[in-house]
This record gives C-alpha cells, sequence and structure tokens, in this order.
C-alpha cells in the first residue's frame, strides 16, 4: 500500500529477477562462513541419512516412535536442501539473484517441511503420552496404521495449508526494489514487495501461525504435563528414571525446535538491523535440522546399540 502511492507500479513491476542481499555486507568473510556452512550442511545430510539407514536395517527400531523419526529426518533432509545449495553458492558469487519462480519454490518447500514438522512433533508427544501413560493399550493405540494416520495428516496439514498460503502470495504483483534484505526467500521479505493490499495475507499468517505452529506445542506441552504427572507417581527411583529416559530424546529435539524459534522470533522482533536478524535466522534454519540426528543417535541407548551393531556387522562379519 505504501507502494502504490510512491512508486509508478506499472513502470517497476517485479517478473523476473530478486536480489537476495544476504550476507553480501560481510565481504571475503562470506568464505569463511561459506566453509563452516558447508561442513554443517554435510553433517546435516549425513546425520540423517544415518538415522533413517539405521532405522530401516534394524528391527528392534522398528516402533512408532522410530517411523516418526524415519519421517522427521527426511523432512529435514528436504528443509535444510530447499535452502542450503542456494545459500552456498550465494555465498561465493557477487550476483546473487534468484528467480521469482525460483523464491516460489524455496518457500512452497521450506514452509511446508516446517508447518509438517510442528505436527509432526505433536503426533511424536502423543505417543510418548499413550507409551507411558497408557501403556497396557499401547499396541492398539499406536498401531501401524494410527501411525502412518498421524504422519499422513501431518503432510497433508503442512501441504494443503502451505500450498494455498504461498500460491496466494505469489498471486500478488510485486513491484519496487527487487532487493530482498535476506539470504533465503521468507514470507515477510516477499509480503513486503507486493504492491497490494496484503493485510489478509497477513491476517493468514498468523492464523497459521497460532493453529499450525502454536497448536501443536501446546498439545506437546499438555502431554509432558500429563507424562510428568504420571511418572513421578512412579514409586521406584530407577522407574522413574526409565520411564523419562524413553522421552528425553523427543523433549530436546522439541525443546531445540520451539527454543530456536521463539529466540529468532524474539530477536527479529527487538532487532532492528537487517544482519542481526540474518544471524539469527541461520541458527534456526542450518543449525537445528544438524543437532536432531546427533541428539537422537547420540543421547539414545537403542540407537548406539544399533549403531554398533549395524557397523560391527559391517567391519567384521564373521563376529556377529
Ligand atoms: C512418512 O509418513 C508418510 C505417511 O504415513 C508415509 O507415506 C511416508 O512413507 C513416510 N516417509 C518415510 C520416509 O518413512
Amino acid at each position: 500500500m505504501a507502494y502504490s502511492n510512491s512508486i509508478p507500479v506499472k513502470n517497476q513491476t517485479i517478473s523476473g529477477e530478486l536480489i537476495l542481499v544476504g550476507f553480501s555486507y560481510l565481504g571475503e568473510l562470506q568464505i569463511l562462513l561459506f566453509l563452516v556452512l558447508l561442513v554443517i550442511y554435510v553433517i546435516t545430510l549425513l546425520g540423517n541419512l544415518l538415522v533413517i539407514l539405521l532405522i530401516k536395517l534394524n528391527a528392534s527400531l522398528h516402533s512408532p516412535m522410530y517411523f516418526f523419526l524415519v519421517n522427521l529426518s527426511f523432512l529435514e533432509i528436504f528443509f535444510t536442501s530447499s535452502m542450503a545449495p542456494q545459500l552456498l553458492v550465494h555465498l561465493l558469487v557477487e550476483e546473487k539473484t534468484i528467480s521469482l519462480a525460483g523464491c516460489a519454490a524455496q518457500m512452497y518447500v521450506s514452509t511446508i517441511m516446517g508447518l509438517t514438522e510442528c505436527c509432526l512433533l505433536a503426533a511424536m508427544a502423543y505417543d510418548r503420552y499413550v507409551a507411558i501413560c497408557q501403556p497396557l493399550h499401547y499396541t492398539t493405540i499406536m498401531s501401524g496404521r494410527a501411525c502412518a494416520q498421524l504422519a499422513g495428516a501431518s503432510w497433508f496439514f503442512g501441504i494443503s495449508v502451505e500450498v494455498a498460503q504461498i500460491t496466494w502470495i505469489f498471486s500478488l504483483p510485486f513491484c519496487g526494489s527487487p532487493r530482498i534484505h535476506h539470504f533465503i526467500c521468507e514470507i515477510p521479505p516477499v509480503l513486503k514487495m507486493a504492491c497490494a493490499d496484503t493485510s489478509k495475507n497477513e491476517i493468514m499468517v498468523l492464523t497459521v501461525t497460532v493453529v499450525f505452529i502454536m497448536g501443536p506445542f501446546v498439545l506437546i506441552i499438555l502431554s509432558y504435563v500429563l507424562i510428568i504427572s504420571t511418572v513421578l507417581k512412579v514409586p521406584s527411583a530407577e522407574g522413574r528414571r526409565k520411564a523419562f529416559s524413553t522421552c528425553s530424546s523427543h523433549f530436546m529435539v522439541v525443546t531445540l525446535f520451539y527454543g530456536l524459534a521463539l529466540i529468532t522470533y524474539l530477536g527479529v522482533k527487538s532487532s532492528s538491523s537487517p544482519e542481526s536478524n540474518q544471524m539469527i535466522s541461520l541458527m534456526n534454519i542450518i543449525v537445528s535440522p544438524m543437532l536432531n540426528p546427533i541428539i537422537y543417535t547420540l543421547r539414545n541407548k537403542e540407537v548406539k546399540g544399533a549403531l554398533r551393531k549395524t557397523v560391527g556387522n559391517t567391519l567384521f562379519p564373521q563376529n556377529w
């Protein structure tokens, strides 16, 4: 709206390329950032592939929790891959351009994965709730079919909501400066380029955030309140420790995911410079997907056992 008054709309319509200003201000240091991010990206891909492979190869890990974990790792691979390669290339080249179509594609993939991840984390919390609070009915409630339906519903929400949201945003006319002060295409800066009334889009963004990002978070908190109150009634300290340990990996992943998202949100709200905003989102986008497989493989006895077994089988087949 602000644009339509001051800029002759017709002359300045953006139809071709956008410029992601990103980390240009770092100058030569971009090469250093490139190397660091390259290492992180490779670790993320290998770590998540390792988790998928270990779970697929080990029959002892064919339980609902690990079914969801495979789905989560699969998601993380797509999430980072929708952004990291473009960011890495942009750190090396002068011309940091992206086509409008490329920008749309990136936003489709990253937002679908983000929303699906929130729903999937809630499904995993529900799985832990049933395991601890309804142990006798666990196998009936969390049947293979129920797990597939919960994961399927997460994907359904992620895809349908975000396809609608992003398609709507990209049906707006864009004009004004094609320079985006960010290293990837994200909803807020892209909405700022629109030279139409975006208030309805902003309402949709807010609604989606409340229903599909904060909604699952409330369900996760509720599950953990019920889990903790059940576990505290267990008489023996050993029993309590065991029950908590089956939830600790999920708890850490959720804390990390929502913790970083909250820090990003608060950081972006309180900071005035695009430079520090970018550093904060970088943490959220690049670092978080790397840590999940590390948490699950290093913190989890069952996965560590499976890792030892698989590596042992490959290296010393005759011993096993
Ligand atoms: C994730 O869950 C969906 C829905 O149940 C399923 O179709 C898909 O195969 C799963 N993906 C992986 C990699 O397991």
